[in-house]
């Protein structure tokens, strides 16, 4: 067992530890950018990673390739090892090798590089949230369990896998040399002979207070909660944010007689094997900046001649998790928590992956089972009519074939609502990087004009978004239609701007990627909730000239107490323009709404073995970090491996050890 030394210092034993004089200590480097691997639980397992409280830590070992694995697994003499991985050697071969000889592994960091590998790589499922859509024995046993199409078929489940200890990725810079090169001077093993002391080792803090499953954790939040306020684990969640493209009265819930809506949906959250690195590049923001493209394009029209049925653009968050935000919206419906009900839903049209990239075609995805009902059918046939003017060709895939996983899967599992889901792809998905840290910018392959300010920007949204004539009075799926796939061919552009925005909100974050990931529920939206909301307001409101005030009490004047049911009010804190120093701050009035999306399951039904809700908790930990430093003895090890019996953790009692 290796001791760092620092540890036992600091923090066990102040003064001089009788067991530690022997060991050499020299802290080379902290590790900064660091990102862990953290746990997750649901109704029955808990997946992620973690190390003991105090650290695992493990001797270095860069490995070079999966033949040389043997070293780390049985034939080094000086384990634990924490065993440094080139993005390429991260393998679902390789890692489950490590994750079965973990008495021998200390933990795992996995080197980011800083361009996209060649090979593709999914630590996703083949059959994403596979057994809460629509598609269950139930429904039509041919169809579940991704029978006919298995959808990302690049997928190692990695992300699903539990490993016994920390895995962190580290940026690829001169930290990460420095890594290299302690484990060059010190750890190389030379002509087969074992390596000599000192020896070159790691420490990686995750350590996890949730364990076994949700029900457990939530069960344990409530014992703790009585003695402090302290939880072990969250449930994932955030909010939906939706808008209708004419004003609802939110404050009357269930159902409106007069309402007949449309829902445009896209999905907004994604994941990674690593916590908050999800830029869900093709996998999400494609689609949700799609539909925030096509709303900005209906807006004049929409405004002008309101179409009869009321288009509900809705984005949901936590889908990656089975289905967190639109099972959530669908509870709401069916229990008169929501604007309107299930009743008023006339139709569902979902964008999904629309990265296209190598040809333009987009295929129409419907249900097999719901296509028996001709307004399906109409829907389509319209759909196909709108591109005849584009430059982009619109197909159905083959009538057997259900739908991809989509948040429409949970309407059809309510009722047989007809609906559409658009993809660039025709039967799996395209996407080589599905819910990995790879499936980002640069995969999208977009450039753009970098100099431009954000507001240039913004501008350019606008004029790109803008669809050349756009009749109003069409009316109908027709004019929709046509306009959502214009939106689709400047999607490319917006994305950047929406990139670009996320460094003007928190320009702290701009070293670090896009993240989509859910996150766990609280009172405050997430960042990729919050700019949705903004910008759907911008490109779909109008800025009104009302007090900071009145536009924070949700009204236009003193007098006006009926727009607060119907609007909702956001006050903008602008820009500096070029000659002024203050920002010129302005309100804009919107249909723009949030709404919860946190599962059922916890809220309000506390059922946290449901199979019918999402599940999905995020566990607590205090610390998360890494370190190298060098070990010198060996005499450390052998005493606590002869208390011991096992190489294993830190505990706190191995820790009083120290003493000697
Ligand atoms: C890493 O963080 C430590 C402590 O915050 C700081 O002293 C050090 O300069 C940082 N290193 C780098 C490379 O940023
Ligand atoms: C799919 O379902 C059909 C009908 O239930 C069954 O005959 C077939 O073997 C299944 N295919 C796979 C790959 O499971
Ligand atoms: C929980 O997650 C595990 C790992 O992905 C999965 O095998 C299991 O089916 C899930 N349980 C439920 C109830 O969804
Ligand atoms: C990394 O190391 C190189 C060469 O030693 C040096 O030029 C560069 O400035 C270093 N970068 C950082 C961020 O420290
Ligand atoms: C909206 O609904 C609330 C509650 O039913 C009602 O008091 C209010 O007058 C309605 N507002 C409008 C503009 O219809
Ligand atoms: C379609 O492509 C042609 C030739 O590439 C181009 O001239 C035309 O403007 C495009 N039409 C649209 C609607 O983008
Ligand atoms: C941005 O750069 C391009 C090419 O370098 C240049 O033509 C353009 O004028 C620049 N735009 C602004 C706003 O500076
Ligand atoms: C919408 O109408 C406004 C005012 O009539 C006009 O300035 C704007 O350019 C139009 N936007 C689009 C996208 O057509
Ligand atoms: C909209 O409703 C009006 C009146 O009910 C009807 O005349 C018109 O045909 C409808 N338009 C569409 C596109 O359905
Ligand atoms: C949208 O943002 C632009 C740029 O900040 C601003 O000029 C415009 O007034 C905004 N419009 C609305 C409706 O918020
Ligand atoms: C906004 O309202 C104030 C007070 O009612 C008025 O003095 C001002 O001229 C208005 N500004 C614009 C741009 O209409
Ligand atoms: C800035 O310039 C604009 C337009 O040139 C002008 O209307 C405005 O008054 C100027 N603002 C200040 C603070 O000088």
């Amino acid at each position: 067992m290796l001791f760092p030394c620092a540890v036992c210092l600091s923090v066990v034993f102040p003064f001089t530890g009788v067991g530690c004089n022997s060991v050499e200590k020299k802290i080379y480097v902290h590790l900064n950018y660091t990102v862990p691997c953290v746990r997750l639980l649901n109704a029955t397992h808990q997946i992620g990673c973690q190390s003991s409280l105090s650290g695992n830590v493990g001797v270095l070992h860069v490995l070079e390739s999966e033949d040389n694995l043997d070293w780390v697994l049985s034939k080094g003499p000086n384990p634990p090892y924490l065993v440094i991985l080139e993005a390429a050697l991260f393998t679902r071969s390789i890692m489950m090798k490590l994750k079965n000889g973990s008495n021998r592994v200390a933990g795992v960091a996995v080197v980011a590089p800083n361009t996209n590998p060649t090979e593709p790589f999914s630590p996703y499922t083949t059959c994403p949230n596979e057994n809460t859509g629509v598609y269950t024995e139930k429904y039509d046993p041919a169809y579940a369990h991704c029978n006919v199409t298995v959808w990302n078929p690049l997928g190692n489940g990695l992300a699903y896998e539990e490993f016994d200890f920390p895995i962190f990725s580290l940026k690829d810079d001169n930290d990460t040399q420095v890594i290299r090169q302690c484990f060059l001077d010190h750890n190389q093993v030379v002509n087969g002979s074992a390596p000599q002391y000192p020896l070159c080792a790691m420490q990686l803090y995750s350590h996890m207070s949730a364990v076994t499953d949700t029900a457990t954790c939530m069960r344990r939040n409530d014992i703790n909660f009585s003695i402090s306020p302290e939880g072990v684990c969250d449930p994932l969640g955030d909010s939906n944010v939706w808008a209708s493209s004419r004003p609802i009265n939110t404050t009357q819930k269930g159902h409106k007689n007069s309402e007949n809506v449309i829902i445009a949906a896209a999905r907004l959250d994604s994941r990674s094997f690593f916590f908050d690195i999800a830029p869900g590049a093709q996998s999400s923001v494609t689609g949700f900046v799609s539909l925030l493209a096509a709303a900005h394009a209906l807006r004049n029209a929409t405004q002008e001649a309101p179409p009869n049925r009321t288009i509900l653009y809705t984005f949901f968050q936590g889908e990656t998790f089975d289905y967190i935000g639109s099972s959530r919206m669908v509870y709401d419906m069916e229990n008169n928590q929501f604007a309107v009900d299930l009743d008023n839903v006339h139709s569902v049209l979902e964008v999904g992956q629309v990265g296209l990239r190598s040809d333009s075609q987009l295929w129409l995805h419907s249900d097999p089972v719901s296509r028996r009902n001709s307004s399906v059918r109409k829907l389509i046939e319209n759909l196909q009519v709108a591109s005849k003017d584009l430059n982009v060709t619109v197909n159905q895939p083959q009538a057997s074939q259900p739908l991809p996983p989509s948040s429409f899967q949970r309407f059809l599992r309510a009722r047989p609502i007809p609906g559409i889901v658009i993809e660039d792809h025709q039967s799996v998905f395209t996407n080589r990087y599905y819910e990995s840290m790879y499936d980002n910018a640069e995969y999208l392959n977009i450039s753009y004009p970098s100099n431009l300010t954000a507001d240039e920007q913004l501008e350019h949204i606008t004029e790109t978004a803008t669809v050349p004539g756009s009749q109003p009075g069409r009316g109908g799926y027709k004019v929709r239609g046509a306009h959502f796939l214009t939106a689709f061919l400047t999607m490319v552009v917006v994305w950047h701007i929406l990139i670009n925005s996320f460094s003007l909100f928190s320009p702290q974050s701009a070293e670090k990627p896009t993240n989509f990931y859910v996150g766990v529920a609280n009172w405050q939206s997430s960042e990729p909730t919050f700019l949705v909301q903004y910008l759907l307001a911008n490109l779909t409101g109008t800025v009104v000239n009302v007090t900071k005030e009145d536009c924070q009490h949700q009204r236009e004047d003193d007098k006006d107490k009926e727009s607060h049911h119907l609007y909702h009010y956001m006050w903008v804190q602008g820009s500096v323009p070029p000659n002024g120093t203050q920002r010129e701050s302005f309100c804009v009035r919107s249909t723009v709404h949030l709404s919860k999306a946190l599962s059922p399951a916890f809220d309000p039904l506390k059922e946290y073995t449901s199979t019918e809700y999402s599940t999905w908790t995020e566990s607590r930990w205090k610390t998360i970090k890494g370190r190298i430093f060098l070990v010198a003895s060996h005499e450390l090890e052998v005493s606590l491996e002869l208390n011991t019996g096992k190489y294993v953790i830190f505990t706190g009692k191995k820790n009083a050890k120290c003493r000697g």
